[in-house]
């Protein structure tokens, strides 16, 4: 399999596959540009670091594990297609199955200003159809560079109209989530998941002093991380999204979750995700296509 991959879509010095100790198979793209890497299960970006930063952007788990229908703690997971719990079946796994399952890759190659692509496709099967019974094509494509674009589009390739829930559930490597704050916000409403579920209103950038866990609605607005301690801004722009989610689990949920890397690892990451996801639903008419789109740099200072 590792052999056809490479055969087929495999680009000297831009993109390799390998196969993990797991037994999972991982893109590996390393350019003049920036590096990544992608778990073909879950199409699951996994980190991503582009040369002018010493340090990653996206964050990876040093506990993360890669196991068989199981996600990966950090990165880019795909959710799809519900966002958090499934609204009536609790046996339907949180955030969806899109990021537990099957993708094959269908075409890599190489973009205008040299950075790298990659798209692939999310693999039906008896258990993907039992969960959503819609007719479609889901894909996802990375281009890797200074910058790292993704795209997840949605085709409905039925004759009846479906609602989607989504999110690109990126995790930003950040110096200490005491010293960042995120702007691009400010005014929006949200709701609050932690301690219930109630409609706020931002005020000012947002700073982290204990769980937050809050799904900003009707915004399509770029956010901005600030870190003061790696002094660089990370730009998380989008389209195609209307909500952001904001998430750091904090010491307590940290400690419940054990993959975040004990004992601190928790400290070093934030959760910025673009996503349609309550209020933003996204109703795909029969015949038609939506796509998400985002796009990161990290700047320095
Ligand atoms: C966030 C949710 O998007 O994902 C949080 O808002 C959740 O409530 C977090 O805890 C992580 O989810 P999971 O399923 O990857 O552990």
């Amino acid at each position: 399999m590792i052999t056809a991959l490479n055969t087929q879509f495999g680009i000297k010095g831009h993109l390799d596959f390998i196969e993990d100790a797991s037994g999972l198979v991982i893109a590996k793209i390393d350019n003049v540009q920036g590096s990544a890497s992608l778990c073909l299960q879950g199409a699951h970006l996994m980190t991503w670091q582009p040369r002018s930063q010493k340090i990653p952007v996206v964050w990876l788990s040093k506990d993360a594990k890669l196991a068989s229908e199981k996600s990966i703690r950090g990165g880019a997971p795909v959710c799809w297609p519900w966002f958090g719990a499934h609204p009536t079946e609790s046996t339907f796994p949180g955030h969806g199955y899109a990021r537990t399952v099957a993708w094959r890759v269908i075409e890599s190659g190489i973009e205008p200003c040299g950075a790298t692509r990659l798209s692939l496709r999310l693999v039906e099967s008896n258990k993907t159809r039992e969960q959503w019974p819609h007719e479609c094509n889901v894909d996802l494509t990375v281009i890797v560079g200074e910058t790292l674009r993704m795209e997840l589009n949605t085709e409905n390739t039925g004759d009846n109209d479906f609602v989607i829930g989504e999110a690109l559930h990126t995790y930003f490597q950040i110096g200490d989530i005491g010293a960042v704050s995120v702007n691009g916000l400010e005014g929006c409403e949200y709701w609050d998941k932690v301690g219930g579920s109630s409609l706020k209103r931002q005020q000012g950038a947002i700073g982290f002093s204990g769980e937050t866990d809050r799904v900003y609605i009707n915004t399509a607005a770029e956010c901005v991380i600030h870190d003061e301690k790696l002094k660089r801004r990370i730009h998380v722009a989008k389209s195609g999204s209307f909500s952001t989610v904001v998430w750091t689990p904090w010491v307590e949920k940290a400690n419940k979750m054990g993959d975040l890397g004990q004992p601190d690892g928790w400290r070093e990451m934030l959760c910025v995700e673009s996503a349609n996801a309550l209020d933003n639903q996204v109703k795909v008419a029969a015949g038609t296509r939506h796509t998400l789109i985002v796009e990161y740099r990290a700047v320095s200072f």
